[in-house]
């Protein structure tokens, strides 16, 4: 799948954030430099501990880094630490992390945690505009509004938790969704039906996606970009047909035979 339009997106330019002092010090994330275009699906892959969330919370700006910089539409949004800069940002970049539990407020039902999440949108926005973006959100994610709008926490299941948190996520219609394995709470037949989901947002408004999995399987079959995370460092990246094709670092190739083998066993 070639990517909608060539104009860079984001970039990070020599990215790095340690952990620790001294001999306990970890390089989660050491010397990271990618680029991400308008509407590209691209899939962060690697082994547990290779840095990927590290990434993931870099690029949202939730960490800062500790050397390099990252780049949005061109600007330089490193040093960006006030909460109105970020609140702008947010309204660009969004998330969905792997366990909703963790982000959910049990007080608020799902309207009002939508409308929370449409930011610094929801005050330009009339109650009637309000609602049909929060209606939009839901039905993108397979869920009827009717039915959840009036929901808590407690009143769901795990599954309709983690399509509500990719609703609040969706709802800004952000021009880039970081994805932090979103669908390992759900089953199998939930997984493929977000999945489709997300895929058709780029064709709608352009939306870029960043998966970040353990899934190669899953990374090949619905990217167009492979970036391999070994030990903080991006040891390859690239096309996914080139990638799958002739992998040119040893750890995608053991990579690629892992996901193979399991694929055959399972
Ligand atoms: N807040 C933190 N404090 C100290 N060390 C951290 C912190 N966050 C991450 N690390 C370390 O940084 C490294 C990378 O962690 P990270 O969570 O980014 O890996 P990951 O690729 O997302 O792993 P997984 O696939 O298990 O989610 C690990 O060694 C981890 O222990
Ligand atoms: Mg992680």
């Amino acid at each position: 799948m070639p990517h909608a339009d060539d104009s860079v997106l984001i970039e990070t330019q020599h990215l790095t954030r340690t952990f620790g002092q001294g001999a306990q010090q970890v390089r989660a994330v050491d010397d990271v430099s990618l680029r991400l275009h308008r509407g590209e699906i691209a899939s962060v892959v690697g082994e547990s501990g290779s840095g990927k969330s590290t990434l993931a919370r870099l690029m949202l700006r939730l960490l800062q880094p500790s050397a390099g910089r990252i780049l949005f539409e061109g600007a330089d949004v490193t040093r960006q630490s006030r909460l109105p800069e970020l609140r702008r940002y947010w309204q660009r970049v969004q998330a969905v992390f792997q366990d909703p539990s963790a982000s959910f407020n049990q007080f608020l039902t799902v309207r009002r945690l939508l409308e929370r999440g449409l930011g610094l949108e929801g005050s330009r926005l009339d109650s009637k505009e309000r609602d049909a973006r929060v209606r939009w959100a839901l039905e993108r994610v397979a869920l009827n509004p009717g039915e959840m709008l009036a929901k808590l926490s407690h009143e769901m299941s795990g599954g309709e938790r983690q399509r509500v948190m990719i609703a609040r996520a969706l709802v800004v219609r952000p021009l880039l969704l970081l994805a932090d394995e979103p669908t390992t709470m759900v089953d199998a037949s939930s997984r493929a039906s977000i999945l489709n989901v997300l895929l058709d947002l780029r064709d709608e408004f352009g939306m870029a996606i960043l998966f970040i999995t353990h899934d190669v399987s899953l990374a090949t079959y619905v990217s167009d970009t492979l970036f391999v995370m070994h030990d903080g460092r991006l040891v390859e990246s690239g096309g996914v047909e080139r990638i799958t094709a002739s992998p040119e670092h040893a750890y995608t190739r053991q990579l690629f035979a892992d996901a193979f083998t399991m694929s055959e066993r399972g």
